[in-house]
């Protein structure tokens, strides 16, 4: 019997089940004699409460409950700081006071018997406000250091680095480049809202939540309510999409547990299309200034990169900005300064590929500036600051497949066809431009845990307390137990997450199949071996028949010290073409070709359609996404899919080529995986950008680029 299964491009195990609908999402989990909850949220954006009328809202048919700051519970926020929280301020807080932070601030929540009745009662609250100052405009904000960089891996960086002499360097050089690129705010936009059903049993608490860190819900709403973290259980076995928003336990998660305590009822809370903006995290609006010198002959010699982006004024959120420059091209002198704008906004969270995909753009970018300066062609260009090791940290890395990537996406491309001058390549009236980016993502691995159970069937039951946002982890982890136990996929059954299963860290940060997967791999490598043992046989069927009995084991990994000796990163090479319509200024893009050496491949077909939600990601950052912030109030003026554009089918590119170069990396983890989840839009919006210059010769650092820009 022939069973491995990594590598093989198996399909969805779970697709059956979301096809046909059987697939169980947050706001589905509906409890008997459940009420709904609808959030009364602030028209200003910082200020106080002065008057709050709610007669009107409690007299209106089917009112359980309308809960302000006049008489809400006190809860106790006790002081918690999980994996995804920022290291410094404090949450959000709740109805418990007269302030009002940000527009869209919590400040009454209605609980009904229907949602009509919730959603109708919350709009006849009369609400008065004092209404101060508030910062919702970045450009009139001043960048402050942060405290403390903690990137999406929860290790901190230094807010400002130097090596070498930079400004020096900079000042002497033969070719310098200076300038500065803007990314305005994006919201995450999953196509499943964020959604909770909430119901007490006594001290104890279910949440059936949208979570991609189940037992992060728990431990930060057992703090908020001041009990026992093991009283909570959190259930969130399918998510519609999240890129990140999906990491914390935002306050609507608090606000459905305390409306089904006071209502003594099960509770669903379900945030509207405009209420993602309001309450669930962004990826920031980021203003980034690049200084680039270099020799004539194409060599780097300074690298000055100085970003801010906005954060809430209660908490510091400080993405990985900059730490891709640190070492993504060889370069003697570098300079690296990121500091944040506090605004009356609530705190951004990390939004798939959290800080790389913006810092790469103003580097990469700037990369393609300096290429034209320089009259090299841009794969060259970077072909000859390729560095031997990680010259921040002077490590070597694990393993690094830029130049692999750049041969094998050009070549599949046909970059060599490509004439260098802007506005040289037609397709009858279209300006055709070719634009290329390279894209990096560091290799993370957090402590994971997980319990495989053998049963005398000659089957396998196997729970981890992953989250599955898109990716296929359902899927991977499946073929992983499968591989490692030696039976056919068909025979294990993977389930995940609900806190009641083995701990693991946050699904984000590309580190799930790495950290998750190498716990599944040790749990079912434990129990074949013991029942193996047990059972007198070398076949583990054969075994488990003889056991009559279930054998089980949950075995915990934990990275070892090669982090200290390595750096681990994925790195790839994003080529793109875009037609630019020279009269309307719209540009399609035909074709996207990435390489990507992320490690070992789980699932061929998985890790393909990871790439290319990622390459479409990458394109309506380039494009399309702008969350459009009103500075007279904080307001987000088109809070809805109408007017926040995403790639739809039809401006997807026909052409999206996947390559995974082969790549053995033994130092990363167990299994050799990289992760992909971020990698795959990291790169693709400056090769867009970049392909637009070319296309036009107009060089826009703006996003997103649209047409009024062209014209
Ligand atoms: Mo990803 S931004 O770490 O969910």
């Amino acid at each position: 019997m022939t069973t491995a299964v990594i590598g093989k491009p198996i399909s969805r195990v779970d697709g059956r089940a979301k096809v046909i609908g059987s697939a169980t999402y947050a706001a589905e989990f509906d409890q008997p004699n459940q009420a709904y909850a609808a959030v009364v949220r602030s028209t200003v954006a910082a200020g106080r409460i002065t008057s709050i009328e709610t007669a009107e809202a409690e007299q209106a048919p089917g009112i359980v409950a309308v809960l302000t700051h006049r008489n809400a519970p006190k809860l106790a926020y006790a002081p918690h700081k999980g994996f995804t929280d920022p290291a410094i301020g404090e949450r959000l807080h709740v109805l418990q006071d007269d302030r009002v932070n940000h527009q869209g601030h919590p400040i009454a929540l209605v609980v009904a018997d229907t949602l009509e009745q919730a959603n109708h009662a919350a709009t006849l609250l009369r609400v008065t406000y004092a209404p101060e100052t508030a910062a919702t405009d970045i450009d009139a904000g001043e960048p402050v250091l942060p405290t403390q960089q903690k990137t999406d891996q929860a290790t901190t960086q230094p807010p400002e680095t130097r090596r070498g002499d930079p400004a020096g360097a900079l000042a002497s050089a033969e070719v310098k480049v200076e300038q500065t690129y803007v990314i305005p705010r994006e919201n995450h936009n999953p196509i499943e809202m964020h959604a909770t059903v909430a119901a007490w049993n006594g001290d104890r608490l279910t949440l059936w939540d949208k979570s991609q860190y189940v037992y992060g819900v728990a431990e930060e709403i057992a703090a908020v309510f001041g009990i026992r973290a093991e009283n909570v259980r959190v259930v969130s076995p399918f998510v519609g999409g999240a890129f990140g928003s999906g990491l914390r336990a935002w306050s609507h998660v608090t606000l459905a547990a305390l409306g089904a305590r006071v209502a003594g009822r099960p509770v669903k809370l379900m945030l509207s299309r405009r209420e993602m903006y309001y309450g669930t995290g962004f990826r920031p609006h980021t203003v980034q200034r690049v200084a680039l010198g270099a020799s004539r002959d194409g060599r780097l010699t300074a690298i000055l990169h100085d970003g801010y982006e906005e954060t809430s004024t209660y908490e510091e959120f400080a993405e990985a900005l900059l730490d891709a420059t640190r070492i993504l091209h060889s370069c003697p002198n570098v300079y690296t300064r990121h500091r944040l704008v506090p605004m009356n906004v609530h705190t951004p969270i990390w939004m798939r590929a959290p800080g790389e995909a913006s810092g790469v753009f103003a580097l990469e970018c700037a990369l393609d500036e300096l290429a034209v300066a320089l009259d090299i062609d841009p794969v060259e260009l970077r072909l000859r600051n390729e560095p031997e090791q990680d010259e921040f940290k002077s490590l070597p890395f694990s393993s690094r497949s830029t130049r692999e990537c750049y041969r094998v996406a050009a070549e599949r491309f046909g970059w060599s066809r490509r004439t260098p001058k802007p506005r040289s390549m037609r397709d009858g009236r279209w300006l055709i431009g070719w634009g290329m980016a390279t894209a990096t993502y560091p290799v993370n691995f957090a402590p994971a845990s997980a319990m495989a159970r053998l049963l005398p069937d000659g089957t396998a039951e196997v729970t981890s307390a992953a989250s599955d946002m898109g990716p296929g982890t359902w899927t991977s982890m499946t073929q992983v137990a499968a591989d490692t136990l030696g039976l056919p996929i068909e025979r294990v059954k993977f389930s995940l997450g609900d806190t009641r299963m083995p701990r693991t860290p946050p699904h984000g940060g590309s580190m799930t199949m790495a950290s998750v997967g190498s716990a599944v791999q040790a749990a079912c490598r434990k129990a074949r071996e013991d029942a193996l043992a047990r059972g007198g046989a070398n076949d583990l069927v054969g075994a488990m028949a003889r056991l009559g009995q279930p054998v089980e084991a949950t075995a915990d990994s934990t990275p070892g010290d090669a982090g200290q000796r390595f750096s681990m990163h994925s790195f790839g090479a994003v080529f793109t073409e875009v037609a630019v319509d020279p009269d309307l200024g719209e540009t399609r893009v035909r074709r996207i070709v990435g390489a990507y050496g992320a490690g070992r491949i789980v699932n061929p077909k998985t890790a393909r359609s990871q790439c290319v939600g990622g390459m479409i990601g990458g394109m309506g950052m380039a494009l399309m996404e702008h969350s459009v912030v009103d500075p007279r109030n904080g307001r987000v003026t088109n809070a809805n899919l109408a007017e926040y554009a995403v790639p739809v089918h039809a401006d997807a590119p026909p052409v999206m080529d996947v390559i995974f170069v082969d790549e053995k990396d033994p130092h990363v983890n167990p299994l050799g995986v990289k992760g992909l989840g971020e990698i795959a839009l990291v790169g693709v919006a400056p090769a867009i950008g970049n392909a637009v210059y070319h296309a036009t010769g107009k060089r826009l650092r703006e996003l997103p680029i649209t047409p009024d820009k062209l014209l």
